[in-house]
């Protein structure tokens, strides 16, 4: 793996309660590939999904904190629960502009629904906190939207579970009840949940359409930069994707190769805490 010391301008600013963010970082790379970008998983720490808004908002302070000590120009909160809950944590000490996932995600869905049910499985917090509801409603305030928590997919994906029987027949019991409300679109609202994506479709059936907030994400980042003149000119190599881990790196570093085996990508380890003083809520 590359060293970070290559010289190379600001870098966009990615983080997530863990290795799911990485999808997110494999959207941005493939939309933004001249952009290099900086990327913190709270392994130590994950899930944030079954903690309480307050933890979750320490959290996200903390490492958006990290993140802006690096000189990013940009701050992707690739975290459904840390969007949800505590999206102005970042915008208190970060004065770039910040992109949350709920949002992409919300527009991505309404562009694609035919009959107007959406679904939306999250965390526990993300589903608690109404954002994706409220959110699609702000929107379109004729969508139905049907929301329901499953806890047990991130564990499954952050073990690599996907296709197996035992993953198969838990998205069974998640996912039942939301196809029987006749949802034709199901938005993946947690970052971890596109490692189960080939289950989930083959759940949910062909006639659901599902909404990985990703791609979306990485469009919104897109639009962002050139709005601000600030998107990187070509590169003759593609910039390096540094990214820190809370925990051990050794499973990451090979998770990152499979996940984008065509990126230079740097795995270390990080601590994040408050550099600035502590703000509560
Ligand atoms: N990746 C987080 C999210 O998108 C979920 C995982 C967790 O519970 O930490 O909400």
């Amino acid at each position: 793996m590359d060293n970070p010391e290559s010289s190379q301008s600001k870098p966009i600013g990615v983080f997530d309660s863990g290795i799911g963010g990485l999808t997110v970082v494999r959207a941005i790379r493939s939309r933004l590939p001249n952009e290099g970008i900086v990327y913190f998983g709270d392994t130590a720490r994950v899930p944030y999904g079954t903690k309480s808004p307050e933890t979750i908002r320490r959290y996200t302070r903390e490492i958006s904190s990290f993140l802006n000590n690096q000189g990013v120009k940009l701050m992707v909160v690739a975290c459904n629960s840390c969007s949800a809950t505590a999206l102005d944590c970042v915008t208190e000490h970060f004065e770039g502009p910040v992109i949350g996932v709920i949002e992409p995600g919300a527009r991505k869905a309404l562009g694609v629904t035919h009959n107007g049910r959406v679904g939306v499985i999250g965390t526990q917090a993300t589903v608690h906190s109404g954002a994706y509801e409220r959110t699609l409603r702000l929107i379109a305030p004729e969508v139905q939207v049907f929301s329901t928590a499953c806890p047990l997919f991130v564990p499954l994906a952050e073990e690599r579970m996907e296709g197996r029987e035992a993953t198969r027949l838990i998205a069974e019991e998640y996912l039942e009840p939301l196809i029987n409300q006749s949802i034709d679109t199901l938005i993946l609202g947690c970052t971890h949940y596109p490692l189960l994506m080939d289950t989930i479709r083959k759940v949910v059936g062909s006639g659901v359409t599902v909404v990985d907030s990703a791609e979306s994400t990485a469009d919104a980042s897109f639009d962002k930069l050139q709005e601000m003149g600030c998107l990187e000119p070509s590169n003759e190599e593609s910039p390096l994707v540094q990214t820190y881990v809370s925990d051990n790196p050794l499973g990451v570093e090979k998770f990152c190769r499979s996940l984008m085996p065509q990126e230079r990508v740097w795995v270390g380890t990080a601590q994040p805490t408050l550099i600035y003083p502590e703000v509560r809520d």
